[in-house]
């Protein structure tokens, strides 16, 4: 289930790129935000290969890494979304 935004919906609106589509978030948004506000995860298990949506959402559990075109591993709760930013996940 995507994130449904209830508050802030006034700050400006930010191109990105997810796994070579394109996506948008707004200003200030996490890549973890970004990502599930327009997708239902953030990475596949290693396990069973259900979806994971992060799960401290503070950078402690190391539940959320994607990587940044240019940026390498970025763990997506605790980096900022940038316009234009390529993010793939695994
Ligand atoms: S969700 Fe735990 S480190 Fe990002």
């Amino acid at each position: 289930m995507k994130l449904k935004r209830l508050a802030e919906t006034a700050r400006p609106v930010i191109a990105f790129v997810l796994d070579g589509q394109p996506a948008s978030a707004l200003a200030g948004d996490t890549l973890l935000t970004a990502i599930l506000a327009n997708s239902d995860h953030v990475r596949r298990s290693e396990f069973d290969g259900g979806n994971r949506a992060g799960f401290c959402w503070m950078g402690a559990c190391q539940d959320c890494w994607v990587t940044v075109e240019g940026a390498g591993r970025q763990r997506a709760c605790t980096t900022y979304i940038a316009a234009d930013m390529r993010i793939v996940r695994s």
